[in-house]
């Protein structure tokens, strides 16, 4: 059997292990067996791939330094990776993988200036179709970078998370697929170099234009929409470099992305098609900053009395919970309730913290049963009935303005009604607005107490006091 054969075999049995491991990884009982099938099906690939390149144009003296070059730069990324991955914190999670996506899109502009610099024969005619494959590999590759660099500032809090409202950026996004267009026709007539400097450009400003127009609220369907674009930028760099499992890859990113993205606007109630175009139709915020009245405090002493004589409770946790490491001591605190019969459920919104499913995985870090743990659906029609609301490190996902204010940024976002219980307790370190830089009026409500402080030392008090 030839190594081309045989690397061929090994693809389809890559190409197989990854689509069990997007199958794995959508649920988490199966989610470690999908890690497993991904990294098997990656070996299988990197080593066909190095098999065929030394059976296939490596002949002479320079393979040997070939292997050893490829071989060393795999080896180094492998470590920078593994220590990444050790290293990162999971508030840290979504912006690596923004980086990640801005390296898959910084190789496909690589390859597609390698296919157009130093390319081998092409029958005359396939040139047209090698030319768009240039072109398009780049576009995407480009905008793929770029954006994902923003979205990597924005939510390393680097950058504003505020959308940016450049004049006409509707029509500024328009007329760069245009020219895009007309320069793509131009490329496979013409292969000119400074045109491919040019849609190199063209692509990194639409990239940084279209991510910098969506504002904070809306960066989970960004992170999931750049993970799309990524696999659409692997699949053109697979057609130039002629590798079928990379274009087969490609396509599973990229609809598993697209899909994930879907999925998302449908719970956050976007529209999909506005968010993937820079927040088109998405008019300037016309909330403001100022403060909406006086807002009330409360001691962690008179929060344990509240807590202690309450028939229900619920917590609803968001991102400050996972900067403040505060789930062992909230899953202290409910034990504790629990003990004294008080009934305890937690609520989580979708996009609670800066991943999905980013409560859910603390809380089952800290041992929460799962039985108490619901979902926004679930818990949401049972908060007019309940004592006492904690809102741990929450913003956002608990803000009456995304139901009332249709001039809000977050407006038509679907929320937890906690401003429907009897009690409302907010533990945060200030009046600071939540990621999507939007003022909370729950704050400024007649039944919401702030409880000011690092979420984690607060509840400790409330179990000591209790
Ligand atoms: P946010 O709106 O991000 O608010 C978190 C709050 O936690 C802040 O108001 C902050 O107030 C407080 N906080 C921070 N550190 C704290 C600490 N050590 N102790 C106590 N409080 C602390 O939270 P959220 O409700 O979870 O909403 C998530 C937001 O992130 C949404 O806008 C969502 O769209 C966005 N996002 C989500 C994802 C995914 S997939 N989940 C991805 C990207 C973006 P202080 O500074 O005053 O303490």
């Amino acid at each position: 059997m030839t190594v081309d054969a045989l690397a061929g075999a090994a693809y389809i049995v890559a190409a197989l292990l990854f689509i069990l491991s997007l199958a794995g990884l959508s649920r988490h009982e199966s989610a470690r067996a999908g890690v497993a099938y991904g990294i098997s099906g990656m070996t299988i690939a990197l080593v066909a791939t190095l098999a065929l390149s030394v059976a296939g144009g490596w002949g002479g003296p320079g393979a040997t330094l070939g292997l050893v070059l490829m071989i060393g730069a795999v080896a180094v990324g492998a470590a920078i990776g593994l220590w990444r991955a050790r290293v990162v914190e999971m508030t840290g999670m979504p912006e690596l993988i923004a980086l990640l996506h801005s390296f898959v899109g910084l190789a496909a502009v690589i390859v597609g200036w390698n296919g157009y610099l130093s390319h081998g024969e092409i029958a005359p005619e396939l040139a047209g179709i090698h030319n768009a494959e240039v072109f398009i590999g780049v576009f995407i590759g480009g905008v793929t970078f770029t954006g994902s660099i923003v979205a990597n500032l924005k939510l390393s809090a680097r950058i504003s998370s505020k959308p940016l409202m450049l004049p006409g950026k509707n029509v500024l996004n328009v007329l760069a697929l245009v020219a895009f267009l007309a320069l793509t026709v131009w490329f496979v007539i013409d292969q000119q170099l400074w045109l491919l400097i040019a849609v190199t450009l063209l692509s990194f400003a639409l990239g940084w234009h279209l991510v910098a127009s969506i504002g904070g609220g809306d960066m989970p369907v960004v992170v999931s929409m750049l993970n799309s674009y990524s696999g659409w930028a692997a699949a053109a760099a697979g057609f130039l470099l002629n590798n079928d499992l990379l274009i087969v890859t490609g396509a599973l990113v990229g609809s598993s992305g697209a899909y994930l993205s879907y999925i998302m606007c449908k719970a956050m109630n976007r529209s999909f098609l506005s968010v993937i175009a820079g927040g088109f139709g998405i008019a300037a915020p016309t909330a403001g900053e100022e403060e909406q009245g006086e807002h009330r405090e409360i001691t962690a002493e008179s929060a344990a009395e509240l807590l202690g004589s309450a028939q229900t409770v619920v917590i609803t946790p968001g991102y400050g919970m996972a900067v403040a490491k505060a789930q062992y001591p909230v899953a202290d605190l409910v034990a504790k309730l629990r003990e004294r019969g008080v009934d305890v459920r937690f609520g989580i919104h979708p996009v609670a913290g800066r991943l999905p499913g980013h409560m859910n995985v603390l809380l089952a870090e800290a041992k929460v049963p799962y039985d108490i743990v619901l979902s926004m659906e679930e818990i949401n029609d049972d908060l007019a009935a309940t004592s006492v609301v904690l809102v741990i490190g929450a913003n956002d996902t608990v803000n009456p303005a995304a139901a009332e204010d249709p001039g809000s940024p977050i407006a038509g976002m679907p929320v937890l009604r906690v401003w429907e219980a009897e009690n409302v307790i907010v533990f945060k370190r200030s009046m600071a607005a939540g990621y999507a830089g939007v003022q909370n009026p729950l704050f400024f409500r007649e039944n919401a107490q702030m409880l000011f402080g690092d979420a984690k030392e607060r509840v400790e008090d409330i179990i000591r006091a209790l």
